[in-house]
């Protein structure tokens, strides 16, 4: 078995003072579907929630852009605790066409 964390890419972007940050993962194709991504997305979106005077990095909000046709990436993000926050029309391209975003956030609290 690959080392995990190795096959998983994530980053985020800190706000001015820590408002939010986006989240997004890609795996290695050899370590899909074992729900490696679901579990440490949950995780690093629990620890970007917490308060920092508890450990965490203190974020408010959470927001994930997702293009429409990407199955896998919506369950991760309902895995993940995110909601369907609303619609980017046509923002995205795939194959070529425009295609719609789909944002996905959590707050604290969720
Ligand atoms: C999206 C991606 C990270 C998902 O990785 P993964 O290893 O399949 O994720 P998990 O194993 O945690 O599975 C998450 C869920 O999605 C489902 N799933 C994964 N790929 C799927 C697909 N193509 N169609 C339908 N469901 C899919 C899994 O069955 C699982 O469902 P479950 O929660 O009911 O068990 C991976 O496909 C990937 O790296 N894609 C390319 C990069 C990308 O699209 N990143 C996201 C950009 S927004």
């Amino acid at each position: 078995m690959p080392a995990m964390p190795n096959c998983l890419r994530w980053w985020g972007f800190h706000g001015w003072v820590r408002v939010g940050a986006e989240i997004g993962y890609a795996a290695h194709p050899d370590a899909r579907g074992r729900g490696v991504v679901s579990a440490a997305t949950r995780a690093l979106a629990e620890h970007s929630l917490r308060p920092e005077p508890l450990g965490g990095f203190g974020f408010r909000r959470l927001w994930m852009h997702i293009a429409e046709p990407n199955t896998g990436s919506h369950r991760v993000a309902a895995a993940a605790g995110f909601s369907l926050a609303g619609r980017l029309r046509a923002r995205s391209l795939v194959d070529g066409a425009p295609t719609d975003t789909l944002i996905y956030d959590r707050i604290l609290g969720d």
